[in-house]
């Protein structure tokens, strides 16, 4: 057994001022409601901390924690408690694993999970990553030949890839649109009335991505939602169109239910934002619409609801079951500040960048169209170029159709303000 003691192990130094420690905090029985995730922590938080229960290489600003992300002492510790006792007896795997809080298992991370989110455990299917959900929601909508998908170039491949395996083996296709002419000027009604005027009778899924990592602009789930709310009237159930949101970088950055959106599914990983074990990832499926998916996977989570969609095996459940810790971690840092901290560090990215010569910031100002990934680039420079630059400063960044600039909850802006001073020299 390992010799992580309970105490370390609930407690960890979250960093919250005046955090209360639930022991055995499962959320509310599944048939409830349940309860938004706590966003009314008092005080504010310490976020120094927090950043010390990461073993991030000192010296280094890493910017790109939304890319690949590092893991709290909390969620090591939980992961090392739970495969001490895999490895110890393999099969404590059926007859019930512990965290030193009570016990874990698919019922509980399900439970802490659509705390978290505001929805039911029995909405929600569990996956490995972002992509392989994405990869069982298309899969699985019914589809009859001649249907559509709607997804445009910004969507991450993980979901382009998804819906044109899904629609080639359906005989539907993919019809790539455009919701905005440019990220940085995009408004919320501008894109919602373009997704309104995009869906044709023959619409099966418009995809979109909460906060896009090719651009850093949020959409407006929302206003998307009532565009296919409208367009859905009348419609029987086999010719809905479905909203399917890629969440990965919206879950634990946006002060959001993101089972209260107003999507038909929500898809993200854990692993990112959320600081939860790698290989950790969920879907949460709308009940009105769980009769129009088929499982593509054998399941090992029993019962009903979105748990069949679950692909199963028998998979890293250490990592899995420790899913909850960081959940807790999340609840007592409170979802509202960490937003808030996230959006305050990329506002300070956004205003140090624009004001470089040469550099255009491609993600938009306003906080209510962003979150914590701020894309940029640079006249006369490659993106590798930019990455490299920084990276002779010890700054991390990352590149995709841009450079971006992630701002994780645990950056400061004393490491904002040296990637931005990275750009600014290499300006010169
Ligand atoms: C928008 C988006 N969706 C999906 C993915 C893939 O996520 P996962 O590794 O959880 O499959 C990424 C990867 O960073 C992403 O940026």
């Amino acid at each position: 057994m390992s010799t992580v003691s309970r105490r370390d192990l609930l407690a960890g130094s979250a960093g919250v001022a005046a955090a209360t420690l639930a022991t055995g905090s499962c959320a509310a029985p599944s048939s409830r409601p349940a309860r938004p995730a706590a966003s009314a922590a008092d005080g504010p938080a310490d976020w120094e901390a927090l950043r010390r229960q990461f073993r991030l290489e000192p010296g280094w600003a890493n910017l790109a924690l939304f890319y690949l992300a590092s893991q709290p002492k909390r969620v090591r510790d939980a992961v090392d408690f739970l495969g001490a006792q895999v490895d110890a007896n393999p099969l404590v795997v059926p007859t019930g694993m512990r965290l030193p809080d009570g016990p874990t298992g698919w019922p509980r991370v399900r439970r802490a999970l659509a705390s978290y989110i505001g929805g039911r455990a029995e909405d929600i299917a569990m996956t490995a990553s972002t992509s392989i959900g994405l990869g069982v929601f298309y899969n699985g909508v019914r589809t009859r030949p001649g249907q559509e998908f709607l997804l445009t170039g910004y969507d991450h491949r993980a979901q382009r890839t998804a819906a044109e395996l899904a629609a080639g083996k359906h005989g539907a296709r993919v019809r790539p649109c455009s919701w905005f002419a440019d990220p940085a000027t995009a408004t919320a009604e501008g894109i919602a009335a373009a997704v309104g005027d995009a869906i044709r009778p023959h619409t099966r899924i418009v995809g979109i991505t909460w906060v896009q990592s090719s651009t850093g602009l949020r959409m407006p789930v929302r206003a998307v939602a009532a565009a296919v709310r409208r367009a859905n009237e009348g419609r029987a159930p086999a010719d809905r169109c479905l909203l399917v949101v890629d969440a990965v970088h919206g879950l634990a950055a946006v002060d959001e239910d993101a089972a209260r959106l107003g999507a038909d599914a929500v898809i993200a990983g854990t692993h990112k934002w959320l600081f939860g074990p790698r290989g950790t990832g969920f879907v949460w499926v709308s009940p009105e619409v769980l009769d129009q998916l088929h499982p593509t996977f054998v399941s090992f989570i029993t019962g009903g609801g979105a748990a069949p969609l679950s692909p199963g095996g028998f998979l890293a459940f250490e990592h899995a079951f420790a899913l909850p810790v960081a959940v807790e971690m999340h609840r007592q840092l409170g979802r509202t500040r960490v937003a808030a901290r996230i959006a305050e560090l990329s506002t300070r990215a956004k205003r140090g960048l624009i004001r470089i010569p040469g550099v255009t910031v491609h993600t938009p100002m306003a906080p209510e169209l962003s979150a914590g990934i701020t894309c940029f680039s640079m006249a006369g420079r490659t993106h590798e170029q930019i990455v490299g630059h920084a990276a002779t400063r010890r700054v991390r960044l990352s590149a995709s159709v841009h450079t971006r600039l992630g701002t994780a909850v645990i950056n400061t802006p004393a490491e904002v303000d040296t990637a931005v001073g990275s750009v600014a020299d290499l300006a010169r």
